[in-house]
């Protein structure tokens, strides 16, 4: 009787055991597909967000992925190339697109955007004309609409 017991009681632990260890095996697998899946949401999401405003380079001297700018907007890119990085980088352009706001925490926005073309405008030597601002403005709406999508 009392090796039957015994082995019985044996038999339970080790059943128990096993369930234990596939339940142990199961949420772990379950834990790392959730991990997986939300990294990999998170990574299509990111590369989404950033996907219509390609970038080359970093810091001062990120440029414009010359395949992101449409054919009719090339004139506006050379005006900005040029007269937007006279006293910073673009990137301040730039990295301000992809992330909405800028580097002093302003939201970019379309209405803001126009602000800082005049502010830039109005700097004592800023080098261009309203015009030139203008074109720039038009350029960067189009990329500030690319980068929300
Ligand atoms: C005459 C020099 C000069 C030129 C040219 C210039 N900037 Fe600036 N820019 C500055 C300075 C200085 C700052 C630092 C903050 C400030 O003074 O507003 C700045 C800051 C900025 C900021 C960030 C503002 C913030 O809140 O952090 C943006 C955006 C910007 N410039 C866009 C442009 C654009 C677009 C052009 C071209 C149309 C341009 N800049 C041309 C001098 C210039």
């Amino acid at each position: 009787m009392s090796i039957f017991f015994a082995t019985g009681s044996t038999k339970k632990r080790g059943v128990n055991m096993n369930w234990h260890n596939i339940l142990g095996k199961k949420l772990t697998g379950v834990l790392i597909t959730a991990a997986a899946v939300a990294i990999a949401l998170a990574l299509l999401s990111s590369g989404i967000a950033n996907a219509s405003l390609k970038v080359v380079g970093h810091g001062s001297k990120m440029s414009l992925d010359p395949k992101s700018i449409p054919e009719h907007l090339k004139p506006n890119w050379e005006i900005m190339k040029k007269k937007c990085s006279r006293c910073h980088g673009l990137d301040v352009e730039l990295e301000t697109l992809q992330k909405g706001v800028t580097p002093s925490g302003v939201p970019y926005t379309r209405a803001s955007i126009k602000a800082y073309g005049m502010t830039m405008l109005r700097k004592t030597d800023s080098g261009m004309n309203a015009a030139e601002v203008r074109k720039v403005l038009e350029l960067l709406y189009f990329l500030h609409d690319e980068a929300a999508k």
